[in-house]
C-alpha cells in the first residue's frame, strides 16, 4: 500500500461513524461527507476486515420521542397541524433510512465494491430527502423531534442484522418498498390541497426510491444466487418470518416492476395479500 493510500479512511469506519451520530444536523452531513468522499475515491474497502462491533442503537436526537405505533396519533393532514405531523412522519422515516443505508455498508463486509456503492447513494439520497422535508416542516413552524415517532425500522434492521439476505428482503424490498405504494396517493391528495411544495419533495423521494428498492432486488438475488436459493420462495418464506406473512396491498405495480418485482412475482403478492384480506 501506498503512503497516499495508507492515509485514506476506511469506508467501513466513516459508514460507522454515521450511525453514531446523533444530531439533527451532524447525521445528514455526515452521510453526505461519506457520499462525497466516497466519489471522490478517498474512502478505502478493506478486503480483511474483521466483523463489526454490532451497533444497538444508532445516535439520535433526544427528540423525537420513540413510542410504541399504537400510541401515535393519526390525524388527516388537511389541517397545517396534522400537516406538519404527516411531514414529521415521513421525515423520521428518512432520518432512520440515513441509518439503515449505512448499517448495509458497515455491517455487511467482503461484498463486491458495487454493493458499497450503492448503499452510499442511497444514503447520500436519504440524508437529501431528510434535510427537503426538515426544511419544509420548518415552514409550518416545527422542527424535527417535534412529535412522536416510532422504532420500528430500525428494529427490522436490528431482527436482520445476522443475514444480509434477509435484510436485502425485508429492509428495501418490504419497508422502502411500501413508501411506492403509498406515495402516490398521498402526492394527489396534497396537490388537492393546494400544497404543490410538499408534493414536489414527495414526487422527488418516489422516484428516487424506486432506485433503493431496485438495489435491495439486485442484492437480493445476489444474495440468493450465491447461497442456492430460488428466490421468490424464499421472499415468501421471510415475510412469514419477519412481517407477519403477506405484504398489504393495493401495490403500485409500475413503480415495483421497475424496482425489480417480476410481473409473476407481484401477481402472488397480490394474491396473497387478496386471499388475507390485506
Ligand atoms: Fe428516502
Ligand atoms: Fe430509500
Amino acid at each position: 500500500m501506498n503512503q497516499a493510500k495508507a492515509a485514506f479512511r476506511s469506508l467501513f469506519d466513516v459508514a460507522g461513524e454515521v450511525l453514531v451520530a446523533g444530531g439533527v444536523t451532524e447525521k445528514p452531513a455526515a452521510a453526505r461527507a461519506m457520499a462525497a468522499a466516497f466519489a471522490r475515491g478517498e474512502l478505502r474497502i478493506d478486503d480483511d476486515a474483521t466483523l463489526p462491533e454490532p451497533i444497538r442503537m444508532p445516535g439520535r436526537p433526544s427528540r423525537p420521542r420513540l413510542v410504541h405505533p399504537r400510541e401515535l396519533p393519526r390525524r388527516g393532514f388537511g389541517s397545517p397541524a396534522g400537516r406538519a405531523a404527516f411531514i414529521h412522519a415521513v421525515a423520521h422515516i428518512e432520518f432512520n433510512a440515513i441509518d439503515l443505508a449505512c448499517d448495509a455498508i458497515y455491517r455487511f463486509r467482503d461484498m463486491p465494491r458495487a454493493f458499497y456503492a450503492d448503499w452510499v447513494q442511497v444514503a447520500d439520497d436519504e440524508a437529501r430527502h431528510f434535510t427537503m422535508l426538515r426544511a419544509r416542516l420548518q415552514d409550518f413552524g416545527h422542527d424535527y423531534g417535534d412529535f412522536d415517532a416510532h422504532n420500528g425500522l430500525w428494529e427490522m434492521a436490528e431482527k436482520t442484522a445476522h443475514d444480509g439476505l434477509a435484510r436485502m428482503a425485508l429492509v428495501p424490498r418490504v419497508l422502502e418498498a411500501r413508501g411506492l405504494d403509498v406515495t402516490p396517493g398521498m402526492i394527489a391528495k396534497l396537490k388537492g390541497l393546494g400544497d404543490e411544495e410538499t408534493a414536489g419533495i414527495l414526487e422527488v423521494i418516489l422516484r428516487e426510491e424506486i432506485a433503493h428498492v431496485a438495489a435491495g432486488s439486485r442484492w437480493y438475488r445476489w444474495y440468493c444466487e450465491r447461497a442456492g436459493v430460488e428466490p421468490r420462495s424464499r421472499f415468501r418464506e421471510l415475510l412469514r418470518e419477519y412481517a407477519g406473512g403477506v405484504l398489504h396491498g393495493p401495490f403500485n405495480t409500475e413503480a415495483r416492476l421497475m424496482a425489480g418485482f417480476d410481473a409473476d412475482e407481484l401477481q402472488s403478492l397480490c394474491d396473497a395479500a387478496e386471499a388475507a384480506g390485506a
